[in-house]
């Protein structure tokens, strides 16, 4: 079974994701993760990550990054990750990796912005996951200001206001609904009952099946 999981920034999918994928006996792939891996190398290699040349040698060098890097968390990677994605031969690039992980037995639980759209179309289950973007900047500062991070609530909100917009605007697999993604709007949901939501959902679509 194939679980996309799509949303906007912090919505909660990348815990969501998780829980789900250790509940259904899945893999989980965190797809953002790819790109903000490409973005981290061209900061450190000190380009400019909406530089389309550089940006495709880094996503074919993209080995190079250790994925337990703290820094693929930082707000800044993560700016950088969501330039980096509107360039389509660095998706192109990605997509291979994902969709083998996808079909590997016994499926796997994929999340990030295009699953359900272009990565696992045919996906089965199809989440939409998102929440105020006043809750969503709340819950990013609380995880930054946990990991030491010293930053605002306001820059948190900015920056979320503007990554939302580019991957929601850009022209290659832009941030958008899937016709047959179920909505799951967790502004005033907890982890808990955001997973027992989504539980439900997929329960549902398997029965149907
Ligand atoms: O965790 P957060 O919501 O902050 O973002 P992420 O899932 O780590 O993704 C970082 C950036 O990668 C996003 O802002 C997107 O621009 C890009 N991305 C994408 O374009 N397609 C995906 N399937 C996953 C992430």
């Amino acid at each position: 079974m194939i679980i996309a999981v799509d949303g906007p920034v912090a919505a909660g999918k990348g815990t969501l994701a998780r829980r789900i994928a250790d509940i259904y006996g899945l893999k989980y792939l965190d797809t953002g993760a790819l790109y903000r891996a490409v973005g981290l190398l061209l900061l450190k290699r000190g380009e400019d990550p909406a530089n389309e040349q550089k940006a495709v040698q880094a996503a074919a060098d993209v080995g190079e990054i250790d994925l337990t890097d703290p820094a693929l968390r930082n707000e800044e990677t993560g700016n950088a990750a969501s330039k980096v994605a509107a360039i389509q031969p660095v998706r192109d690039a990605l997509l291979e990796y994902q969709r083998n992980v996808a079909k590997a037995k016994p499926g796997a639980v994929l999340d990030g912005r295009d699953i359900g759209t272009v990565v696992c179309p045919d996906a089965p289950v199809k989440l939409f996951v998102t929440a105020s973007a006043e809750v969503r900047a709340q819950r990013r500062f609380e995880e930054l200001k946990a990991k030491g991070q010293n930053i605002t609530y306001e820059a948190v909100l900015s920056d979320l206001k503007e990554r939302d917009e580019r991957d929601m605007g850009r022209k290659n697999a832009p941030l958008t609904q899937a016709a047959d993604a179920h909505l799951l709007d967790t502004t005033k949901l907890d982890i808990e009952a955001a997973l027992k939501a989504a539980c439900q959902i997929i329960d549902a679509s398997k029965d149907a099946s």
